[in-house]
């Protein structure tokens, strides 16, 4: 099932504000800024390796050579528990266009059912950061994929908080290519489909719905 275009990242502070997310007992305001620390060290991670080119730089005491990042990035938050992670991802990339698309669960069948979408035409060369906190089914996911690379994309990953197997191995049966990059691999879906232990709806808690 897993290949190595997914990454589970590692990290005492994730970890901890993790545990906070999932415990039933946080309140909205908490829940909100832990899954700020947790979308901010996934994007820090994520985005270690984007192509950087060298640039020369005055400081106050000499001539030097920098690196400076030399990657269009486009950010796709999947409304809605998606811009949860957005005003975090916006701060560490300010020049990255930004797309919508609007995806909801049915709540019986847990089918993804497509609402809207904003989505600027995405070049070749441009790398796509879609943010979506959970991957349960996999079937929001798979219709943003599908709608990115409709407008041109080929580079994609995913940030997302908590994963179930059932989507990662749905998602990497459909688009082998796309990168996965969570806090973590939980154990299974129940029969509602939501993910176990996992940590209830994300957007709800985040947006006290
Ligand atoms: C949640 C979550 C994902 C989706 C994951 O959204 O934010 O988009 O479920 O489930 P899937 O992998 O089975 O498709 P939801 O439909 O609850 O809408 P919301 O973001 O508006 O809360
Ligand atoms: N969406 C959520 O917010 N949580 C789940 O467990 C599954 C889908």
């Amino acid at each position: 099932m897993m290949n190595q275009n997914i990454t589970v990242i590692e990290h005492a502070l994730l970890e901890h504000s993790l545990s906070i997310l999932r415990n039933r007992d946080t309140n909205d305001s908490v829940f909100r800024r832990h899954a700020n620390t947790v979308a901010k060290i996934l994007l820090t991670e994520s985005t270690r390796n984007l192509a950087t080119t060298h640039t020369p730089v005055e400081t106050p005491i000499s001539p030097t050579v920098c690196r400076r990042l030399d990657t269009q990035i486009v950010l796709m938050p999947v409304l809605r528990a998606g811009l949860a992670i957005l005003p975090v991802a916006q701060e560490l990339l300010p020049h990255a266009a930004t797309g919508f698309m609007g995806v909801r669960r049915d709540e019986k069948t847990a089918e993804a059912e497509e609402y809207y979408q904003n989505i600027p035409e995405i070049p070749e060369s441009h790398h796509v950061l879609i943010l979506d906190p959970m991957l349960a089914t996999g079937g929001s996911l798979e219709s943003t994929i599908s709608a990115v690379k409709e407008v041109g994309a080929t580079t994609i990953s995913v940030i997302c908080v908590v994963a179930a197997p059932e989507g990662i191995e749905r998602i990497t049966k459909s688009h082998p290519e796309v990168r996965i990059i969570t806090g973590a691999i939980d154990q299974r879906l129940n029969d509602d489909k939501f993910i176990v232990p996992g940590l209830g709806d994300f957007g709800d808690r985040y947006f006290g719905a």
